[in-house]
């Protein structure tokens, strides 16, 4: 991967768990595989490990709690308005979501229209949703993997970015399914962020192109 095109994009990257994609997207940037900037980690879960790790790398992180937000019939879209304005002070170019166990809607989807990324582990459209590694093996699929993925209001349905395939072996629990899934995950993540930022990622439709020639100086694309 060749950083020498793009500029640094500023993300921001919501996560709720582990974070393990987090530090795999840290780690990119660190080594100069990714073109970007993390301007802000936000969670919606104090103890994340995520935020953990973006202290332990100077990064900004944010624990955006959603309690004072709910039991409001539009508790979702106030929390993503508080969300937002977090964004746009940070002046976010691409959000990340990366293990972010929330649903997002549409006041962060339209803000940030073909601007925001997911990663999910599976081979979408197959098995949106929890627990998916699970489901894979108990369908007797011989494949699964993970996709990037742009965001939209369906929830995992958004146009695909990359995908990458694992084969599912006869003594593979979800467990170790999920472990060989997380390295895959690992690697196409960075990748998709780069491409971004290289502006090398155009969205017709449901399809996601992505060019291979772009004349120098040329940055990053609103896709
Ligand atoms: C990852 O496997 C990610 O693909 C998945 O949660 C895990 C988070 O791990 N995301 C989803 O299932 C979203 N639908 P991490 O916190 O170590 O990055």
């Amino acid at each position: 991967m060749s950083t020498s095109r793009a500029v640094r994009v500023r993300v921001a990257v919501l996560a709720s768990g582990r974070g393990s994609n987090l530090q795999a997207v840290i780690d990119a940037i660190e080594s100069g595989q990714v073109s970007a900037e993390i301007v802000c980690v936000i969670s919606n879960k104090k103890d994340a490990v995520a935020l953990e790790r973006a202290r332990k790398h100077g990064l900004k992180d944010l624990f955006v709690d959603p309690k004072p937000f709910s039991g409001r019939l539009d508790s979702r879209e106030a929390y993503d308005l508080a969300l937002l304005e977090i964004l746009q002070q940070h002046e976010v170019e691409l959000v990340l979501l990366a293990g972010y166990m929330k649903i997002v809607t549409a006041v962060l989807v339209n803000a940030y229209a073909n601007r925001m990324m997911n990663i999910h582990p599976s081979l979408l459209p197959s098995f949106p949703g929890l627990d998916v590694q699970k489901k894979a093996i108990e369908w007797g699929c011989k494949l699964a993997g993970c996709t990037v993925h742009f965001v939209t209001e369906g929830v995992d349905e958004g146009p695909i970015i990359i995908q990458a395939a694992v084969p599912i072996l006869d003594h593979d629990t979800s467990d170790t399914l999920a472990e060989r899934i997380l390295v895959q995950e690992h690697k196409i993540y960075p990748r998709a962020i780069q491409l971004f930022a290289e502006g090398r990622l155009r969205v017709e439709g449901r399809r996601v192109y992505i060019d291979t020639a772009k004349p120098e100086g040329e940055a990053i694309a609103s896709a």
